[in-house]
């Protein structure tokens, strides 16, 4: 129990800062229950948070100013075989880690569980960490090394993400190369900057954005953990892609061949105004500037040739150096990444009249940091351009774009294509759509290749019409 004299400087402390409505409920809660508040309180950094009121104040829109010029990107054809062995001589070493975020809430999803459990694979209905698990232990096999997974959980989900790997037996891999770490989290606030109580003893707390693992990196100890292991490059993948590769040699090759801090892959924009990032040079620097910031004018410029200008899209798929995120969390209180709002709907408790409120609509602001804005101040950047039916298609939503139906339908589709590269007979209907179901499990094979190496396959639709190729 904190002592009196302690409470009442925390109090004073928040009182200053305009926050002390956070006290309303103090004398009603019991000892555990005020334990618990100043636990909350303790996460708000208390410095930051007037620079913090001026963004949640800050409802302007913010098209980018300064010069923006399209990124330099590279191709899948300028990637040589030597990219590719430097990438591969890296993973055996033990110098490469995958590392998926996955400390997000999964509001659009709605599914009652940490995302990564949620069951994706459109034949066997496997959940997207198996999927992961399994990417893994294959690599593990083809490269005969160890790899040690991070996964960056929050708060609101790392005690059931760490209980449903023990609970399925990690999905065959080593429990001690599956390293848990939580990222940080930020208070959401009212309109009036009023920092917001999700109970009465409770601060309405949610994680600080993906922006937040590099931070959450240094912070718990994750980095000396990575240097302990020798490891020198992060494979960083978000939860939702059931597509993504969760190590691409050759991007790991062209990554450290270019002495590059931090690398991203991109993909040719659907549409001029595709609600992705766009990969683009600001001011002499690159960076991904958000769908909703990029003027009207330059979503829709075009080349000579007709094609899109700014065709680049952001897919969070990046190689982090170690050493980078070293450099820029040396000194943790002067490292931050630009805080971006969001008005969101977020229950609460109204400390006027004590009466829990569950909004219809948008009532308050919430902060988070993106990944992609270390890019600006990253050394030797680099965007490789790939193929979205290959590498990204991802789970967002519950029904329509970017949901459970197109990202299982694009798993299909990848995998009738694979398996009809390596001369499999996959009917399809007329407009060229596999008619099964199908589903190529990671240990059987990671990219279109390592099937075309085993061919010729012979596999036939099982009497549901799906077509299963294990390892
Ligand atoms: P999204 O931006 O899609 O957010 O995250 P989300 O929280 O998963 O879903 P919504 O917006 O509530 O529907 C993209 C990736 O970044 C991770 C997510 O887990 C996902 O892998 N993420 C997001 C974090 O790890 N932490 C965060 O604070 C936010």
């Amino acid at each position: 129990m904190t002592p009196t004299r302690d409470v009442q400087s925390i109090r004073d402390a928040f009182s200053a800062a305009g926050q002390d409505h956070l006290f309303t409920f103090w004398d009603d809660l019991n000892s555990d229950q005020r334990d618990q508040l100043l636990a909350d309180l303790a996460a708000i950094r208390l410095d930051a948070l007037p620079d913090l009121l001026k963004i949640v104040a800050d409802t302007a829109s913010h098209a980018t100013g300064g010069s923006i010029e399209p990124a330099d990107v590279i191709t899948r054809d300028d990637v040589t075989a030597e990219h590719r062995e430097l990438g591969e001589s890296l993973i055996r070493r033990g110098k490469v880690a995958p590392f998926t975020v996955a400390g997000g809430q999964g509001t659009r999803l709605g599914y009652d569980g940490p995302k990564g459990a949620f069951r994706m694979s459109p034949v066997r209905n496997k959940p997207l960490f198996q999927l992961f698990a399994e990417s893994i232990r294959a690599t593990e096999s083809r490269y005969d090394c160890e790899l040690t997974w991070y996964i960056m959980t929050s708060p609101i989900n790392n005690a059931a993400t760490a209980s449903y790997f023990e609970d399925l037996g990690y999905f065959g891999l080593n429990p001690e190369r599956v390293v848990f770490f939580q990222q940080g989290v930020m208070p959401s606030f009212a309109n009036d900057g009023k920092i917001l109580l999700a109970e009465k003893h409770r601060v309405a707390l949610s994680p600080d954005g993906h922006g937040g693992s590099l931070l959450a990196l240094a912070e718990t100890g994750m980095l000396e953990d990575m240097a302990d292991r020798g490891i020198d490059h992060i494979s960083y993948f978000q939860v939702d892609n059931p597509l993504v590769y969760c190590i691409d040699p050759a991007f790991v090759g062209l990554h450290a061949a270019s002495k590059s801090e931090m690398s991203s892959k991109c993909v040719s924009k659907a549409d001029d105004f595709e609600r992705v990032g766009n990969f683009a040079v600001v001011d002499g620097k690159l960076g991904v500037i958000e769908y909703s910031d990029l003027p009207e004018k330059l979503a829709k410029a075009k080349n000579a040739d007709g094609s899109r200008k700014f065709d680049a899209g952001s897919i969070a798929i990046h190689v982090i150096s170690r050493s980078f995120v070293e450099r820029l969390t040396a000194d943790r209180s002067k490292f931050g990444l630009p805080w971006h709002r969001a008005n969101k709907k977020v229950g609460h408790v109204d400390t006027a009249s004590g009466e829990v409120v569950d909004p219809s609509e948008p009532n308050a602001v919430k902060l988070e940091a993106f990944i992609f804005d270390a890019l600006p101040l990253s050394k030797n950047p680099i965007v490789l351009e790939v193929d979205r039916s290959e590498e990204f298609s991802p789970v967002k939503n519950a029904t329509g774009v970017d949901s459970v139906e197109t990202s299982r339908r694009d798993m299909s589709r990848r995998a009738a294509r694979w398996l009809k590269a390596a001369g499999a007979k996959i009917p399809c209907n007329s407009d060229g759509e596999p008619t099964p179901t199908c589903e190529v499990s990671p240990l059987a094979a990671l990219e279109a290749d390592d099937l075309k190496n085993r061919a010729p396959i012979n596999i036939a639709a099982d009497k549901d019409g799906c077509i299963y190729l294990d390892k």
